[in-house]
């Protein structure tokens, strides 16, 4: 048996810092299903289809190579760690992952990437559509105003020019597009266990998921 970690959350609630924390302390592969709806608009930016070609988009999906090798992310055998963390992308990504083709497409590779491994993945959907069998869901949170400071901070602390009230807009629109579009909106799964970690270091809130590792343990769940 395999243990299936899931994290699931808006943008800007901390889950991959999270993720990646618990993943190496537990030695569990992280996945990041993020970055694999990012390399595929990185890849549609970069080939200028328009955002309302749905048909070459599910194309490039389905004939791109997306590598996940730890915290790396590969499209076509280019690392494209950095530039899928770009603001151009992370301002069309909501748009290319309301293509239910695409959906498919990335969610059956997310599969077979964890089919035979323990791991922690995060995203939108883990816990609902990917692994909705996981031993332990998580939906961290947290208010608009600190997950757009955190990503502001983010990206200023890599040199990258932006506005705080850009990067809260921008978090405001793509709340809304995923949690209200038709194909795996982001909602809080069955039995997932929500963390607000607006007022909460990091340090705090992996505390809070080991407590919930142990309680399964000890078979408490
Ligand atoms: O976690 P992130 O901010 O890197 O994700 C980027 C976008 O990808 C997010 O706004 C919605 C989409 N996404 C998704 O639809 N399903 C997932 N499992 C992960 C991300």
């Amino acid at each position: 048996m395999t243990i299936k970690i899931a994290i699931d959350g808006p943008a800007g609630a901390g889950k991959s810092t999270i993720a990646k924390k618990v993943a190496r302390l537990l030695g569990f592969t992280y996945i990041d299903t993020g970055a694999m709806y990012r390399a595929i608009t990185l890849k549609v930016l970069r080939e200028n289809i328009p955002l309302s070609d749905k048909q070459k988009i599910i194309e490039i999906a389905r004939k791109s190579d997306v590598f996940l090798e730890g915290e790396k992310v590969f499209l076509d055998g280019e690392d494209v760690s950095e530039e899928i963390r770009k603001p151009a992308v992370s301002e069309k990504v909501s748009i290319v992952s309301q293509i239910p083709e695409v959906r498919k497409i990335l969610v059956n590779k997310q599969r077979e990437i964890a089919k035979d491994k323990n791991v922690v993945m995060d995203g939108r959907d883990i816990g609902t559509v990917v692994f909705p069998e996981a031993q332990l869901k998580f939906f961290l949170t947290a208010s608009l105003e600190e997950r757009a400071k955190r990503r502001y901070e983010e990206l200023r602390n890599k040199g990258t020019d932006v506005k705080y009230e850009k990067v809260l807009e921008e978090i405001k629109v793509r709340d809304d597009m995923d949690s209200k579009r038709k194909d795996s909106p982001l909602i809080i799964p069955e039995n997932a266990i929500v963390i607000d970690t607006t007022h909460l270091t990091e340090e705090e809130v992996v505390k809070k998921v080991f407590e919930e590792i142990k309680k399964i343990v000890r078979g408490e769940i």
